[in-house]
């Protein structure tokens, strides 16, 4: 096991910062079992941050397990993306939103603005309302399919959408890392038999929600950007790369 998890696992089993374990402090028998059983899950694939329960995303930090898919390093670019480019958004709106880290982090930074976010799995609204209380951020989770939930008073007044969908294909399930394919949920994963399956559904009807002008970023595989990039024309679509060069953005506008 790497040193910086064994050392994440001793924090969890303790309550203590890792500053106050190196000076010395001696461990009690509960805390050392304690940190044995941590152990054990992880050897076992248990992904760290399900042990640890919380990750930190963007200004926030989000309660996480094994109901809702992980926020990635990828999906804060996602989020810093989308800070940079609308100005003073009145109207969010978070598709497939899981932990809620997307939505609230957007409230978290305009604050003034309404934030809708909708989930297919209850599990995950669960998750994200849970997250919207802890972090005082007031977000508007709705179960449902895409923008099927959303109210019908806003259509054609969202400035900003964001999504970061399921997008793996159904054959590249097995290439997944254990602790992925073991320990997060399929429909936080897995579109269809092609990947591109919801990313195509939200290209769809977009333009129905978005104001003139408005802006859309969804995150994408970097496997299928140029289909993608295809059902994004209507919104003039554009790839972005990720901070390790892989094409993992599409960024487009309703026209005015
Ligand atoms: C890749 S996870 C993303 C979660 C979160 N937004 C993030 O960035 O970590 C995709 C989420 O989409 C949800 N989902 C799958 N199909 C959906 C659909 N048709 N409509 C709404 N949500 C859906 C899943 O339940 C899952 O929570």
């Amino acid at each position: 096991m790497p040193n910086h998890e064994a050392r994440r696992l001793l924090e969890a089993a303790t309550g203590r910062h890792w500053t106050q374990l190196i000076i010395g402090v001696e461990l009690t028998t509960g805390e050392v079992e304690a940190f044995r059983a941590l152990v054990e899950r992880r050897r076992s694939g248990e992904p760290l941050q399900h042990i640890e329960g919380v990750v930190p995303f963007g200004p926030i930090d989000v309660a996480v397990d094994h109901r809702v898919l992980i926020p990635r390093p990828e999906t804060e670019q996602l989020f810093e993306l989308a800070c940079d480019a609308v100005e003073n958004p009145q109207v969010i709106v978070d598709l497939c939103t899981g932990s809620g880290n997307l939505a609230l982090s957007l409230k978290h930074a305009f604050r003034t603005a309404s934030v809708y976010a909708t989930d297919l799995s209850p599990d995950a609204i669960d998750v994200a309302r849970h997250n919207a209380t802890e972090n005082g951020l007031d977000v508007t989770f709705l179960e449902g399919d895409l923008f099927e939930p959303l109210p019908g008073h806003l259509k054609g007044r969202v400035d900003l959408i964001v999504s970061n969908p399921p997008y793996i294909a159904e054959h590249e399930v097995p290439d997944l890392p254990v602790d992925v394919r073991d320990h997060e949920p399929r429909m936080a994963l897995v579109a269809g038999p092609s990947g591109d399956e919801v990313l195509r559904r939200i290209a769809a009807a977009a333009p129905d929600w978005l104001k003139p002008g408005g802006t859309i970023i969804c995150e994408i595989s970097e496997f299928h950007s140029e289909e993608v990039a295809g059902h994004f024309a209507d919104l003039d679509g554009t790839i972005q790369m990720d901070l390790s060069g892989k094409e993992r953005f599409v960024i487009g506008a309703a026209q005015r």
